[in-house]
């Protein structure tokens, strides 16, 4: 029996998480669930983010499945956002964004590329000076040889584990701006190419971020694993995103060596909240990650088919042009799971695994 942590947080937020709960039910996952508030409304409410008993029950748990909080973007004195804070406190250094092709119409195809985005540092130590009021702000960004090599081992793992099912050698894309930020993308480049040379078979190659994006566009099929600084990695990976059906499909995975909390990349998407037509899918996909992380495999690849199947049977949420509700886009899925488990059982799948 597995604890996994519910944090719906803010917006739609509130919307997708339960719905990928069901699914994973649906799924058969044996799971004992645990909803814990956290977020900018409850801020509002109480003045706390993220109270200690929240991050003490997450902690407790096997794993988290997080959907999305808002933040201000004006300084709001006390406010953290409560992901940030769980990704230090969990020490969750890795942050998965695969970027698959789907089954939309909106989806390039051949793409299967994952990047691995750095997630403890960078500009998002938030260390903020305003040396004069109104008219001068200096930002610091922190890179470690520490934060790197890990996060560098993590994709060259990553890019090894892949290869099998990909048909393909693994690659290894490092990207960075070393060309203008010598010492600190500097030390970040020498340190991740310094990892991918220790891992025998890994083909590997650098890329500045700016023509990273250039080239994600161009030829996105040509990538494989791409690891970055935070930054670099929260805005390539919206760009990788739009390349294959848009922010309602992609998911993500913070990881550390003890824990895994799985979220979809988008935000609390205030625009959609409440209507009943944000895209479950993304947090369906984070879920199936949540899985793969366990060891819960066969789970995790029947809830991914399980995602392609309902995208083209055409149950579809707006932002993917359909009209489908959110619960209806939910309901579609876990028939499709639940055909598949029972495939499964017929056939001593659960056996056969074991
Ligand atoms: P967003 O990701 O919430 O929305 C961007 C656009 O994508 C919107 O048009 C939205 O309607 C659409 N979209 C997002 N998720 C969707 C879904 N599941 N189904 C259908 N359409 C979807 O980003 P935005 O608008 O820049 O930020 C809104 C709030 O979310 C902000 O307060 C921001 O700070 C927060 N945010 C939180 C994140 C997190 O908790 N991890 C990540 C990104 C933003
Ligand atoms: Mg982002």
């Amino acid at each position: 029996m597995y604890r996994i942590a519910l944090i719906p947080g803010d917006g739609i937020g509130l919307e997708v998480v339960p719905a990928a709960a069901t699914v994973l039910r649906a799924g058969g996952l044996p799971v004992e669930f645990v909803e814990v508030e956290a977020g900018f409304e409850l801020f509002r409410r109480t003045g706390e983010a993220l109270p200690r008993e929240t991050l003490a029950t997450v902690a407790a748990c096997d794993a988290a499945l997080f959907g999305a909080v808002s933040s201000p973007s004006t300084r709001t004195p006390g406010y953290a956002s409560p992901i940030l804070t769980l990704r230090k406190e969990l020490d969750l250094y890795a942050n998965i964004r695969p970027a698959r092709s789907a089954p939309v119409a909106g989806s390039r195809p051949d793409i299967d590329l994952v990047i691995v985005r750095e997630n403890t540092e960078c500009l998002y130590v938030k260390q903020e000076t305003e040396v004069e009021p109104g008219e001068r702000v200096v930002a610091q960004r922190v890179i470690t040889r520490r934060a790197s090599a890990r996060v560098a081992r993590v994709a060259c793992e990553l890019a090894l584990r892949r290869a099998p099912q990909r048909g393909k050698p693994p690659l290894l894309t490092v990207v960075h701006k070393a060309n203008v930020l010598a010492l600190s993308d500097g030390l970040f480049r020498t340190t991740a190419l310094d990892v991918a040379a220790g891992t025998p078979g890994l083909a590997v190659e650098e890329q500045l971020v700016d023509s990273m994006v250039y080239r994600l566009i161009r030829e996105p099929e040509r990538y494989d694993v791409v690891v970055t600084t935070n930054l670099y990695g929260d805005i390539v990976s919206d760009a990788a995103a739009a390349l294959v059906g848009g922010l309602g499909l992609a998911p993500s995975a913070n990881v550390g060596d003890r824990f895994v909390l799985a979220e979809p990349v988008h935000g609390s998407a205030p625009d959609l909240a409440g209507k009943g037509i944000a895209n479950p899918l993304a947090t369906v996909s984070a879920a199936a990650l949540l899985c793969a992380h366990l060891g819960e495999t066969a789970l995790a690849a029947r809830l991914e088919r399980a995602v392609d199947a309902v995208l083209r049977s055409g149950v579809v949420t707006p932002d993917l042009g359909g009209r489908a509700t959110t619960q209806e886009v939910t309901h579609a899925v876990c028939r499709e799971v639940e055909t598949a488990r029972a495939a499964y059982e017929i056939v001593g799948g659960a056996r056969a695994a074991a």
